[in-house]
């Protein structure tokens, strides 16, 4: 008698562990993968045998990894029990972890199952249009170093998983010219970023201020810019370098200001030093309007 309550009961708690999984399957099989590659995350990589170098997409043994066409990649999306892939230029994912960022709903879920680079910058989550949503070449300098940024996160954080066919991959796996392009545009954004930084370094920024009544007011003294004490205090100038249209407020030595004003150039043509319009050419601080 007590044998056959002892087995009923063992059958019920197994039918009742069945119905369980069979409810939660999709929770559980989300569950095991997080441990997976929690366990994955925090064992010696390299003792456990799992070859790092594969997940960086810069590396040639990458080579090696599967190349996605742009409905494959849709398929990852999380939706009943389905990693979560994303791509940005043009290099795939695996963001399930980020299930609380880019599942179903969450925020981040415009990016799933697709290459939409251009939003990394746009912030536009509302409008996938694939024929623009990874034309890159359409941003600003800034923005490509932006996304290369971008890129760096995921290669660091996420699991790489291949290439997409597109834009920046053809069905090879190689490079397209669009991408030589990419890469190309980036470097100089690279250049002319450092090149502005060792500029600022030696022209340090202005103080800044504004008020309904005079506007925008520019002025130098010996700590602006950067905090440092330097032993001269400078005049301000329009700083504006070859990319871009905007400039920004740099002061100038005393001692340079008068070649810098008559030459209008520097360093080979690319950035510029001008005077603000009706301001005194030695004067420390500076009014204008927008
Ligand atoms: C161009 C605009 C933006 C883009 C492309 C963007 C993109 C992202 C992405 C992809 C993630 C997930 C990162 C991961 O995988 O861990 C994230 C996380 C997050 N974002 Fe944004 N975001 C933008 C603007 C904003 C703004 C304006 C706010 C705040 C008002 C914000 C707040 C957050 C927060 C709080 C997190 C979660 C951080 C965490 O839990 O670790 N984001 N963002």
């Amino acid at each position: 008698m007590f044998g056959f309550l002892k087995w009923f009961k063992l059958r019920f708690v197994m039918l009742a562990v069945a119905v369980v999984i069979g409810v939660y399957r999709t929770e559980i099989q989300q569950v095991l993968r997080n441990l997976t590659d929690r366990y994955l995350d925090h064992s010696d990589g390299n003792k456990a045998g799992i070859p790092l170098q594969f997940q960086d997409p810069n590396n040639e043994a990458s080579v090696n990894l599967p190349l996605f066409t742009p409905e494959q990649l849709a398929t990852y999306n999380g939706e009943n029990g389905a990693p979560i892939y994303l791509a940005l230029l043009g290099e795939v994912f695996d963001v399930t972890r980020g299930a609380k960022h880019y599942g179903t709903g969450c925020s981040y879920n415009f990016f799933v199952g697709r290459d939409a680079s251009v939003s990394f910058i746009s912030g536009e989550f509302d409008e996938y249009d694939p024929e623009t949503a990874d034309n890159v070449l359409t941003l600003k300098p800034s923005d490509l170093i932006g996304l290369a940024t971008w890129k760096d996160f995921y290669t660091k954080d996420y699991e790489y998983k291949g290439k997409l066919i597109g834009r920046f991959y053809d069905e090879n796996g190689q490079p397209t010219s669009y991408n030589d392009q990419y890469l190309a545009q980036l470097e100089q954004a690279q250049k002319e970023k450092t090149q502005a930084e060792q500029l600022l370094e030696k022209y340090p920024g202005c103080n800044i201020e504004w008020s309904e009544a005079t506007g925008t007011r520019v002025w130098c003294t010996p700590t602006s810019g950067n905090g440092k004490e330097r032993s001269w205090t400078g005049y301000p100038r329009k700083l504006y370098s070859r990319s871009t249209t905007n400039f920004q407020c740099a002061c100038v030595p005393e001692d340079q200001v008068d070649t810098l004003d008559a030459a209008k150039q520097v360093n080979h043509g690319d950035p510029m030093f001008k005077p603000y319009d009706n301001c005194d050419r030695h004067a420390t601080e500076c009014f204008y309007r927008v």
